[in-house]
């Protein structure tokens, strides 16, 4: 009898959560390749997680090496690598302390319970959300999730959570009551369909935080890390928050999450408080760092602005020839295009054509390319894209 193929032991032992329709068996940068081996341009990356390409040397290396010196000891033992990473992530970001976690749902589940213990001296636990906003799959991040349909059967909800429309200031002042802690968003919405915040919209908002005493929490998981040329699309805005998530590209594949809070908010959390197994081990934290190293020292935010500039410029060629596409948006290389018809046979089409990119919602294709393309690579995006709108 023959082997057993990967899809089918998948249908066999995989509980039934995804749909996949490729299987991928390496990767290079911007390129990775199928079983049957045929090479796609990768426009997904892995959800806005291999922000630096497929087996980046330098993070592959630095894994390579902590893997043979150490790889875990707990948060019982201090580890040479974590504050060492939570000493940049601060540098990018604001004076502040960081927490190690493994996820980006786990990243704001400590996001939630640091505002609620922040909140418990007076009273306040309720945090107010954006509709359509996205948190991850945990009960208290996906109550905290706006689309309602990944709430669906598994209620009741967590309580404690309002969602108010994105980008209106008067809402969240209107939802706001006498036991709210903090308003939570993404400064730019992912699985949202890609909508940034009007940059009117988080000035007022910080400031309307400021003067209630609430707090003002970001997500960045997937617009942080360089995606949108800052390391923080909050710098974008000029409008810091008080404390701030991360994941996704962390560790360029390898899980890592974090929150950073602002300094003076630091110790609301203590020993015993919050904690994690896994979270800031030495391995996931010399990823983390190799990622900063290559991000600085090959001058990756550059490249992003630069390959942004030259793709948005492509897109709107795109959007002129296609009727289908009504509206291109983002930041840097975080980007959305609206389409007038369902996002999936366009997917499908460009994967066909040999470029991965990403649904967000139903009518908005997301591309979230690494920040290290180049010049062809982007060519060959368009083409692509290109062909895959005749065709599909
Ligand atoms: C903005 C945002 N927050 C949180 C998450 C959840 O992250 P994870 O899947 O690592 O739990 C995601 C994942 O897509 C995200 O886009």
């Amino acid at each position: 009898m023959g082997e057993i193929s990967t899809t089918e032991l998948q249908e066999r032992y995989l509980l039934n959560t995804y749909a996949p329709e490729l299987t991928l068996v390496k990767g290079s940068m911007s390129w990775v390749q199928d079983d049957r081996g045929r090479e796609y341009l990768d426009f997904a990356s892995g959800i806005s997680v291999c922000n630096l390409g497929h087996c980046h040397p330098r993070v592959t290396e630095a894994i390579q090496r902590q893997a043979a010196r150490l790889v875990h000891v707990s948060n019982l033992f201090y580890n040479e690598n974590q504050p060492r990473l939570a000493q940049k992530i601060v540098e990018h970001g604001f004076d502040g302390k960081v927490f190690f976690c493994n996820s980006g749902a786990e990243a704001n589940e400590g996001l939630i319970k640091f505002a609620r213990r922040w909140g418990r001296k007076t009273g306040r636990h309720r945090i107010v959300c954006m509709e359509e906003s996205f948190h991850g799959r945990t009960l208290a991040a996906l109550a905290a999730t706006g689309r309602a349909k990944y709430r669906e059967g598994f209620q009741p909800d967590t309580p404690g959570f309002r969602h108010v429309p994105f980008n209106s200031v008067e809402a969240v002042e209107g939802a706001i009551d006498h036991e709210t802690a903090a308003v939570l968003l993404e400064p730019i919405q992912g699985e949202g369909g890609v909508v940034p915040a009007d940059p009117e919209y988080l000035r007022r908002l910080r400031q309307l935080c400021a003067a209630r005493n609430i707090l003002l929490l970001f997500d960045e998981v997937q617009c942080g890390m360089g995606r949108t040329g800052e390391i923080f699309a909050f710098r974008h805005y000029g409008v810091e928050p008080d404390a701030v998530a991360l994941a996704k590209a962390l560790g360029n594949g390898f899980p890592i999450g974090a929150f950073m809070v602002r300094r003076e908010l630091a110790d609301t959390f203590v020993p015993g408080t919050h904690a994690t197994t896994f979270g800031g081990s030495p391995l996931a934290c010399a990823a983390g760092l190799a990622v900063f190293a290559a991000i600085e020292q090959e001058n990756l935010l550059d490249n992003c602005r630069a390959m942004a500039g030259l793709l948005w410029g492509k897109l709107e060629q795109l959007r002129d020839k296609h009727s289908i596409i009504k509206e291109i948006r983002g930041v840097g290389l975080m980007i959305g295009l609206v389409l007038q018809a369902p996002v999936k046979p366009i997917i499908q089409a460009a994967a066909e054509a040999g470029l991965l990119v990403l649904p967000a919602g139903e009518n908005v294709l997301r591309l979230l390319p690494p920040l290290t393309i180049d010049n062809r690579e982007v060519e060959i995006a368009i083409e692509r894209l290109d062909q895959a709108f005749e065709t599909a």
